[in-house]
């Protein structure tokens, strides 16, 4: 209740009650690929970044970053690396992923427990990125103002510390993968929002180390990798043709300006209480209790 559109909970999380039957038939369905990669995130954490960031580090010798050809600058991230319950198993319980170029990108925001059992048991790597808890919540909150939603900020608010967002709850969420990247750190990568603004460089050579794509020297020094940041960063997607006016392809009704806004950290300072700040610092640190993990 309170969301524009109801949600449902399944197997201990949060789900819009439209992608529910993809999230099903992609769990039964989806047969992974030991080069395929995920780029998993809790909605509003920077997915349209690491999309485009990942798409650029994989496809670059295919596509030069500072090409001005390049996919990116004419196809929204979303379309380029789709998501699996948004798009490719929304409406085709088998969608046909045999045209899809290699290495296969796929994007989620399905935690781990309920991922495909093929994508626990192949060597298909994830790249997980989360944001702080307080600019998620503000930026899901503009988010659903583009859809017209009528809810007020204090309740969706509310209903974000009760963890019963899209994707949610939050914390459980973020913790799966975090255990799992420091269990099996060869499978997951796990990024934050504010690392990546604040030192953009050494995360992306740690996203292609990962990725199985690492930056040689010659490359560093050709400036490949400020190609890449640049190419991806707010200041140039947000401005693209293509993402001002375009339309997503999935769910039939996504302009892709709705997925940018500002691009910053600590957008929360504007928005949330000073009691707001102190009850999502308490319940965060309760739940983060002993995990190593600070946000
Ligand atoms: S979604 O719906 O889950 O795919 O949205 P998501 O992309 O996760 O979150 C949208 C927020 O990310 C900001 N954004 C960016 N930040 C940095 N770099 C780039 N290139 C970028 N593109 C989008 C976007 O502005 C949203 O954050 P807020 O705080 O609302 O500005």
């Amino acid at each position: 209740e309170g969301w524009s559109k109801p949600i449902y909970k399944y197997k201990r999380y949060w789900y819009p009650g439209n992608y529910l039957p993809s999230v099903i038939s992609f769990q039964q369905q989806f047969q992974a690929e030991d080069t395929d990669i995920f780029v998993v995130t809790i909605p509003k954490s920077g997915t349209v970044w690491l999309k485009a960031l990942t798409y650029a580090i994989v496809n670059r010798a295919r596509y030069t970053p500072s090409s001005n050809s390049h996919p990116l600058l004419t196809t929204n991230a979303h379309s380029l690396v789709p998501f699996m319950e948004a798009q490719l198993y929304l409406h085709n319980k088998n969608p046909d992923l045999s045209k899809l170029e290699s290495p296969r990108l796929f994007g989620t925001h399905i935690p781990y427990s309920s991922l495909p059992e093929s994508i626990k048991d192949s060597k298909c790597r994830i790249v997980y990125l989360c944001r702080n808890p307080k600019d998620v919540i503000v930026s899901f909150w503009y988010f659903l103002q583009k859809f017209g939603a009528k809810v007020e900020f204090d309740q969706a608010f509310e209903l974000f510390c009760k963890g019963a967002l899209p994707f949610g709850p939050y914390w459980e969420h973020v913790l799966e993968f975090w255990k799992l990247s420091l269990e099996l750190p060869q499978k997951v990568l796990f990024l934050k929002y504010e690392d990546m603004k604040e030192d953009s460089n050494l995360h992306l050579k740690k996203m292609a180390e990962f990725l199985g794509y690492p930056f040689s020297s010659q490359e560093v020094d050709e400036g490949v990798v400020d190609d890449i940041l640049k190419l991806c960063s707010f200041q140039n997607m947000s401005t693209l043709e293509v993402n001002k006016s375009g339309r997503a392809d999935f769910d039939g009704k996504f302009a892709n300006d709705i997925f940018f806004r500002k691009g910053k950290v600590g957008d929360w300072r504007d928005h949330l209480t000073q009691e707001m700040v102190e009850k999502l610092e308490e319940i965060t640190k309760e739940k983060l209790d002993g995990s190593g993990l600070m946000l």
